[in-house]
């Protein structure tokens, strides 16, 4: 585990454990994680801090995983231009909010029946902005892109497990899945207090 010395993010981490412990079903339980990220990424001093995190394309900066209950906190740092491709988060839940910059969400549906193996046509069913202080919830199996316009962003994570340890679908332009993709290179960071 990764210490969270940082106050604002050992708060956010002691508010997720008590709400872990009361085990609300998954709803309402993701609603008030929604909640509780958004207060985390609506901080002046933390997105000024932000501007120094390191991390890149294809990294997650790893800040906590809850030894008791599992669920992980990270950080997304996009230096640059970045649109992501289609894809889901398999069975897991995900707060997504973004602390700096300004982020461009995409939702997608599948418009295949999934016959065929390695295959899969979608479509987009809806695309919004997503500026600095949104929280996205992104539920089981949901095909998502995270894109930003074209400046760095900076998006936290709460994640229902570490991720890695599944595989996640990615969906390519040329109509090929992948269904096994194991997620981003996740590197251990303490914010400093
Ligand atoms: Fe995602």
């Amino acid at each position: 585990m990764n210490d969270p010395t940082h106050p604002a993010l050992k708060a956010l981490v002691d508010d997720l454990r008590t709400l872990w412990g009361e085990g609300l079903d998954e709803e309402d339980h993701w609603l008030r994680v929604k909640d509780r990220l958004g207060v985390f990424v609506d901080q002046g001093k933390l997105r000024l801090a932000s501007r120094n995190w390191p991390g890149g394309r294809g990294e997650e900066l790893l800040f906590h995983h809850d030894p008791d209950y599992g669920f992980f906190v990270g950080g997304l740092v996009r230096p640059g231009p970045h649109e992501a491709l289609p894809h889901d988060h398999a069975h897991t839940w995900t707060a997504y909010g973004v602390l700096d910059g300004t982020e461009i969400t995409t939702l997608y549906r599948r418009t295949d029946g999934g016959e065929e193996p390695g295959r899969a046509t979608i479509e987009i069913s809806s695309r919004y902005q997503a500026p600095t202080g949104h929280v996205d919830l992104v539920r089981p199996w949901q095909i998502h892109a995270e894109s930003n316009n074209g400046e760095r962003s900076v998006a936290i994570t709460v994640r229902t497990e570490k991720p890695g340890g599944y595989g996640q679908n990615m969906f390519f332009p040329d109509g090929t899945t992948n269904m096994n993709h194991r997620g981003l290179k996740l590197i251990p960071f303490t914010v400093d207090p």
